[in-house]
């Protein structure tokens, strides 16, 4: 079976593979964030990075009336956010753009955001600490002074907590997977091995992930221009704790 990029063919299924993932739920609780946490100028535009087939997009922006611009570093996930949301009728900018390297030349904006959003993962395909650090100072250049960029991040005890992986597969339509999935303690890489097929083709991709322990990710962002404004347990407004499975980080850029 020949090698393919992460995303190259899963883009077709994605949505199937994810289709126990409540969007919904989800984007209500990134608005809440974003409104418990907005300043008094408000949040109105909000750039999604890593926003895949565009699910949550849409969920957020008839959420909260934002304006929008999708973006994320794989052609066919963006291929497939664009017809889900030509089809939807909604109005949401895609840019095709890879992190941590985010201008705001690149994303096409003419000022800074009220709002950056990073969520289900995105953080954790960055394998190194520096990549991650360029991500928090390129996403400050990104938003305005006061404007927040809140992100998550599965945790190593999320991985733990799962044993050391997991097999499943699935099928619909022309698109199948077989899924297995395997956690190395020691160098914190979580690699998912997808064996895929789309309409006859086959085609297998690995990716690859890091899990961060929270207080290296908080020792990070004290580092960069952001401030730490909360990191909440999974998808409440409780703190994140040692044992969290994911944290909700609300970031700030420092007001001038
Ligand atoms: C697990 S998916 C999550 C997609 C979407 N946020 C969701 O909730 O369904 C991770 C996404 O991050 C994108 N991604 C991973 N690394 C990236 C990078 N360095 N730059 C831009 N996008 C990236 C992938 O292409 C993929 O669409």
């Amino acid at each position: 079976m020949p090698s393919v990029e992460p995303y190259d063919m899963l883009a077709a299924g994605y949505d199937v593979v994810m289709a126990h993932v409540d969007y919904e739920f989800w984007s209500a609780y990134v608005h809440r964030l974003l409104s418990r946490h907005a300043d008094d100028a408000g949040i109105d535009e909000v750039v999604e990075l890593g926003g895949g087939t565009g699910t949550f997009a849409l969920n957020l922006k008839r959420r909260g009336g934002y304006r929008y611009l999708l973006t994320d570093g794989s052609a066919p996930m963006l291929a497939e956010a664009r017809s889900k949301i030509a089809e939807a009728g909604e109005n949401i900018r895609c840019v095709e753009a890879r992190f941590p390297g985010v201008t705001r030349a690149g994303l096409g904006l003419a000022h800074p955001v009220d709002a950056v959003v990073l969520v289900y993962d995105g953080l954790n395909y960055l394998l190194e600490e520096a990549d991650v650090r360029a991500l928090f100072r390129r996403v400050a250049a990104l938003i305005r002074p006061g404007g927040v960029f809140v992100f998550d991040q599965s945790t190593p005890a999320n991985s733990e907590d799962h044993a050391s992986g997991f097999t499943d597969e699935g099928t619909e339509g022309d698109f199948s997977y077989v899924r297995e999935s395997c956690y190395d303690p020691e160098t914190r890489r979580h690699v998912t091995v997808f064996e895929l097929s789309v309409g006859g083709r086959q085609g297998r991709e690995r990716h690859v992930q890091r899990a961060y322990p929270p207080q290296d990710i908080r020792a990070l962002l004290h580092e960069s221009p952001l401030t730490v404004e909360a990191a909440y347990d999974g998808f409440s407004t409780d703190p994140a704790h040692e044992r969290s499975h994911r944290v909700h980080w609300v970031t700030r850029r420092a007001p001038d």
